[in-house]
């Protein structure tokens, strides 16, 4: 009776209920959680693991810690500086619907107590189909020693997660900005930058180590990347290293009909990296009172005259697929916008600069048929269908 009515609800009253939900996606103002509050929330996943099921987003909370001014990364072996403290969360949050205001916090990942010692970066959740677990990856950075991946489990997106290894034993040692991407057949492979270079290589079946193959790419001062597979293509994008940088960077983008390369450079040039006269007109000014753009990163590096036309460094590729089965990727950078409560606070003419209320970039990717991906351009709001 029971297999008989979920039949009868599939085959015909299923298909009644399929609708819609078209929602704005708005880059101008901050992300709200369902309280009204910026979501202090950077450098992280964001995915749906089951059709219809919340997104759910592992990330870095920074906290109300009040940004000095110039760079980033002034000082970044300075503990007290807002992007180098050793007790900041992994925090989860999950949305139904990726919009402002649809943000509820549903706890921290894992206690600060719970792991290594150090300022950690880019939490990382993939489920692994063969363990049947959530592993979360991050990067932790040790001030003296060498920085480190650790890994973490969970039965659920919603931990609390378990660590399992506190150093993931990549070939190049050490560690810098990595994603993991989970192949269709559950083969898991970590992208990683190590001494400003990329590689790739192949996790243990448990993703908890790596098994040591790997392949490694030739750009200089790289860092910040994505991997991800689409109609059998793999794709490895990253750009120039930006440290917390103001003005942002580019996005190199890479192919391969293996995961472990050889890798195709894609032949138009960088996909975010534009010259500053055009910017100029095209993108937000980079106005504040207090944050520089730091010299010679991000496009800068390569060519002094190009800046990014995103304002930000590649960060996630959310997949979203609406209901007819169409996945749109929206590409999301972390963005500095120091000058975010400028007007909130002007009566004191105090600026903000608080690390946690630092703004994303989202912005769907263009795919051509032969697999290239188009120019970002920058785009102040669009319309998902999630
Ligand atoms: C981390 O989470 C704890 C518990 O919710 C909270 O008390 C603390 O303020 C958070 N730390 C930061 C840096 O936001
Ligand atoms: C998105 O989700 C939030 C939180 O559940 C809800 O309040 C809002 O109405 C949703 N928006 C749309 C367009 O469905
Ligand atoms: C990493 O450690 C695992 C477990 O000890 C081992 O099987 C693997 O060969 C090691 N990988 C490398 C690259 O040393
Ligand atoms: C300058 O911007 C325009 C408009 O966005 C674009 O069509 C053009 O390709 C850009 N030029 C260069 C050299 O990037
Ligand atoms: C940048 O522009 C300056 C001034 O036009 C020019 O002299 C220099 O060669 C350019 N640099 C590059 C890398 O294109
Ligand atoms: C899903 O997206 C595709 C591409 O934009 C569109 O053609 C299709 O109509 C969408 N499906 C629904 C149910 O809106
Ligand atoms: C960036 O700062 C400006 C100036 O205060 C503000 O108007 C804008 O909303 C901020 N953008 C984001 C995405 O927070």
């Amino acid at each position: 009776m029971k297999n008989f009515l979920s039949i009868l609800l599939n085959v015909f009253l299923f298909p009644l209920f399929i609708h819609t939900t078209q929602v704005v996606i708005n880059n101008l103002e901050p992300r709200l959680d369902v309280n009204g509050v910026i979501i202090d929330a950077h450098d992280g996943s964001i995915q749906q693991f089951e059709k219809n099921g919340l997104y759910y987003m592992h990330a870095m909370q920074y906290g109300l810690c009040k940004e000095p001014p110039n760079y980033g990364c002034d000082g970044a072996g300075m503990s007290s500086r807002c992007g180098f403290q050793m007790n900041h969360n992994i925090s989860i949050w999950s949305s139904p619907n990726l919009t402002s205001g649809s943000w509820s916090y549903v706890g921290n990942a894992i206690d600060v107590a719970d792991r290594p010692a150090g300022v950690v970066f880019r939490p990382h959740l993939v489920y692994n189909p063969i363990t049947k677990l959530y592993v979360l990856f991050w990067n932790y950075m040790r001030w003296n020693l060498p920085s480190l991946y650790a890994v973490a489990i969970a039965d659920t997106p919603n931990g609390p997660f378990r660590l399992i290894n506190p150093a993931l034993n990549v070939s190049r040692g050490g560690g810098g900005d990595f994603d993991i991407l989970v192949d269709d057949d559950g083969t898991g492979y970590i992208v990683y930058s190590q001494n400003y270079y990329m590689s790739v290589e192949q996790l243990t079946p448990d993703f908890y180590y790596s098994t040591g193959k790997s392949y490694m790419f030739e750009e200089y001062f790289v860092e910040a990347p994505i991997f991800m597979k689409k109609n059998n293509i793999y794709y490895a994008l990253f750009g120039w290293c930006c440290c917390y940088c103001m003005q942002g960077s580019g996005i190199l983008v890479h192919t391969a009909n293996n995961p472990l390369g050889p890798y195709t450079l894609q032949a138009d040039g960088d996909l975010a990296c534009e010259p500053k006269s055009n910017t100029s007109k095209t993108v937000l000014p980079l106005t504040s009172i207090s944050g520089l753009p730091t010299p010679n990163q991000g496009c800068e590096f390569h060519n002094v005259n190009t800046t990014s036309i995103a304002r930000s460094q590649q960060n996630y590729i959310i997949k979203v697929t609406n209901s007819t089965g169409y996945t749109t990727y929206v590409w999301t950078g972390d963005r500095l916008n120091r000058s975010l409560f400028l007007l909130v606070d002007r009566w004191q003419q105090a600026p903000d600069g608080i690390k946690g209320h630092e703004p994303q970039y989202w912005v769907p990717l263009n795919f051509y048929e032969e697999g290239t991906i188009g120019k970002m351009q920058w785009i102040d709001e669009f319309i998902l269908d999630v």
